[in-house]
């Protein structure tokens, strides 16, 4: 296979493959033991999609995301990021690609306690040197896409854990990334608000036409998915994830993008 050292992925054209991963494997020594967590692991996910990763803890999900979104280097093969290999790239152009490319939401990612939630959102600009207006109208945006616009001037101990999640995923997205990761989106929510995160981090994917990943093992999260694929013995596999879930006795179907019913919301 063709694999480019950067530049236009060869599948990019056709539907716009966000992300690739190509055979990749990532092995920890730990003392004289070798622990071989993902294992020829392939996954193409689309511009548009929604995707859960699901699987058991310690099955490789924070390892996985952690490769795709340019924090870990695998043992071996290719991740194609927006086209780019990320494989390939040294230090300042792996930082421009998690910059500019990825955003990410993982559940240890706190705001920064002495900015207010809209300069939070700035913050990632900052680094671009946004001119000061721009940021202001594009922050208070995000912050109107992700519905707490209204809090903008609030200092993150004056929100909620739902609206502290909403800023923090409008913080994700200040630079427009194709891709967005999310780790446990949910984890650290009630019901009800775990279910606005994952009904806004669709309707990002479906309407503003980026590919969102969610490592999670919640069904109810899962649920929402595109597509659901299961991480087992170090490799993706898209059947079986019912009996994944029968222990939990939540009936989760795979769904097959342009089956699930569409969003009107947001
Ligand atoms: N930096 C590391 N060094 C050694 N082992 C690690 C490291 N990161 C992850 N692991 C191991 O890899 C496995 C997968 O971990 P992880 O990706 O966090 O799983 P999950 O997110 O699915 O719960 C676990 O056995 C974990 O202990
Ligand atoms: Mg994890």
């Amino acid at each position: 296979m063709f694999l480019p050292e950067s530049g236009e992925s060869p599948l990019a054209d056709e539907k716009q493959a966000a992300v690739e991963c190509i055979d990749v494997r990532r092995e920890f020594q730990d003392g004289s033991r070798v622990i071989k967590v993902l294992q020829g692991t392939n996954l193409t996910v689309y511009r548009g999609e929604f995707v859960a990763i699901v699987g058991a803890s310690g099955s490789g999900k924070t390892t996985l995301l952690n490769l795709i979104g340019g924090l870990d280097t695998p043992t071996s093969g290719t991740i194609l990021v927006d086209g780019k290999n990320i494989t390939k790239l040294n230090d300042d152009e792996m930082s421009k690609v998690r910059r500019h490319n990825i955003g990410v939401l993982f559940q240890d990612q706190h705001l920064l306690p002495i900015f207010t939630a809209i300069e939070n959102v700035e913050v990632p600009m900052l680094l671009d040197d946004v001119p000061a207006e721009e940021r202001r109208t594009r922050a208070m945006a995000l912050l109107k896409t992700v519905l707490v616009d209204h809090r903008a001037d609030h200092m993150p101990h004056e929100l909620s854990g739902g609206m502290r999640s909403r800023v923090a995923l409008a913080r994700s997205l200040a630079n427009d990334p194709a891709v967005l990761l999310c780790d446990e989106p949910t984890g650290d929510l009630d019901h009800k608000t775990g279910g606005e995160i994952i009904n806004l981090m669709r309707n990002l994917a479906r309407n503003q036409n980026r590919a969102v990943i969610a490592a999670t093992h919640d069904p109810e999260t899962a649920r929402m998915a595109d597509r659901i694929l299961l991480l087992r013995d170090g490799v993706l596999v898209d059947e079986m994830v019912g009996d994944f879930f029968k222990a939990s006795k939540v009936d989760v179907a795979t769904k097959k993008r342009g089956t699930a019913d569409e969003e009107t919301s947001t």
